[in-house]
């Protein structure tokens, strides 16, 4: 092996150039097989290989830069793909979970996540949440003093747990290109801003005051926040553990909690930047951070999983309006919401496939992308140069994997697609395996009240009687 591709592959970058192959691979066997086609014009596909791989090459990236015995939990974010078979698939290639409401837990549950590899964080935990979590075992971050107090309560009403407990800061260490994403600024809603008057101060003694509080969890933002501001917000975070453990003479912060929020590259295939860029950089700026003294947890979500889902669309119709072509799909604001309504932020990739699901030939010319929605910027994207698609033929988003297409908008009532992850079956070809049923219109129906058809009109006769 040349020096470069053991670079490469130390990098976790070794999957990039088999993945355009299995993915054109899987929506020709997807059309194949009958998953997609005109009575089911669209559907959300996961790469089982990619996934596995990604994981790899995120437990490689952290143990190349830690001590040796370093206890090391990778919590995958299961916002960023909230489905029970994917957090099942993500603990078998040993990782935890990171949740962040009581569906999130019961789905990290369901898929048989353990409680010690679980940490819930949540930004509103009720009282009833956090003594569910208290009870199960499952580490729990404290947002804010007033749930320190309910967590003061639960832990002197006598009940015994295992819970790991810490508590979330905020370095305001700045944003990244995307505010919505950057949770470090000075007025974000989450944790405790590090740099107000007297927080640090209040931190420092709340440890002191709580030999329980063994924890200190920051998660610096998530796409657009560049690698140094990353590591800057870690730093900032370590040198807060190190002063509490200084203040209490013994390394009561145990575990740094340094969340996730490694970008991904929307705009081309290249994995950049990767894993072990990004624990290398950590180990240059925080050295203790990996000297054994510590445990870590981290919590990735988009950088695991938004390579391998692509969301697949039938072309319904090809029209052009105003000189301007457009193709219009079955992908749009239901499952591509923070592309269309924020387009300019979440830019997506489109490739184009012919009817049979082979990669569309031919030069390129602008179009749009449109959606089923109801709105003129249901597109998913405008004016792009693509392969001239035609009525009958494929769309398929790329990078999805996610919060798109598993984490449905049902705007216009829009049905949520099937989901299937795909792997080599071993004999040259593709083997699927359903990971979310299609919605039928009838749930959809039941999900809207179906149930209560009469419910207003009976209130308004009881009121006026
Ligand atoms: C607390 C916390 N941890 C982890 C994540 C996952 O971030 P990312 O998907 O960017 O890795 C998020 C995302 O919102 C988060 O809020």
């Amino acid at each position: 092996m040349s020096g470069d591709v053991v670079d490469e592959c130390r990098d976790g970058r070794e999957d990039d150039g088999e993945r355009v192959g299995r993915r054109d691979d899987a929506v020709r066997a997807a059309v194949e097989q009958g998953l997609l086609g005109p009575d089911a014009p669209i559907v959300g596909l996961l790469d089982v290989k990619g996934i596995r791989a990604s994981a790899a090459a995120l437990r490689r990236a952290f143990e190349a830069v830690a001590a040796p015995g370093t206890a090391i939990l990778h919590a995958f974010a299961v916002k960023a793909n909230p489905l029970v078979p994917v957090v099942r698939l993500l603990a078998e290639a040993g990782l935890g979970a990171e949740v962040a409401s009581a569906g999130e837990l019961a789905l990290a549950r369901a898929a048989g996540m353990p409680a010690e590899r679980t940490v819930f964080d949540a930004p509103a935990k009720t009282e009833a949440e956090l003594r569910e979590a208290l009870a199960l075992g499952v580490a729990v971050n404290a947002d804010n003093p007033q749930e320190l107090r309910r967590l003061d309560a639960l832990v002197h009403t006598g009940s015994t747990t295992s819970s790991p407990l810490g508590i979330r800061v905020n370095p305001q260490v700045g944003a990244g290109t995307i505010g919505a994403t950057s949770t470090a600024t000075a007025t974000s809603k989450f944790g405790v801003g590090l740099r107000d008057e007297g927080a640090r101060e209040w931190v420092v003694r709340t440890f002191a005051e709580r030999p329980w509080l063994t924890r200190l969890h920051a998660h610096i933002g998530s796409q657009g926040i560049p690698l140094s501001l990353l590591a800057r917000g870690v730093a900032e975070t370590y040198a807060l553990a190190e002063e509490i453990n200084a203040r209490a003479g013994r390394r009561q912060v145990d575990t740094l909690d340094i969340g996730g929020g490694l970008s991904v590259n929307f705009a081309s295939e290249a994995t950049e930047p990767t894993y072990a860029q990004y624990a290398r950089l950590l180990a240059e700026v925080v050295p203790g951070l990996f000297d054994g003294r510590y445990g870590l947890v981290t919590e990735f979500g988009r950088s695991l999983l938004a390579r391998h889902g692509t969301v697949v669309a039938r072309v319904e119709y090809t029209k052009s309006s105003g000189g301007r072509r457009i193709a219009v799909t079955h992908a749009g604001v239901q499952v591509a919401p923070r592309t269309v309504y924020v387009p300019g932020a979440w830019p997506l990739r489109i490739a184009a496939y012919d009817a049979k699901g082979r990669p569309r030939q031919g030069a390129p010319v602008v179009q749009d992308v449109a959606g089923p929605a109801c709105f003129a910027g249901d597109l998913l994207a405008e004016g792009r140069a693509l392969p001239p698609l035609e009525q009958g033929d494929l769309a398929a988003a790329l990078d999805t994997g996610a919060y798109y297409f598993g984490s449905h908008y049902s705007y216009n009532s829009l049905a949520r697609p099937g989901v299937y992850g795909f792997a080599p079956d071993g004999d040259g070809g593709v083997a699927f395996a359903v990971v979310r049923e299609p919605q039928t219109v009838a749930e959809v129906v039941a999900e809207s009240g179906g149930a209560h058809a009469d419910a207003l009109t009976t209130l308004r006769a009881s009121e006026s009687r």
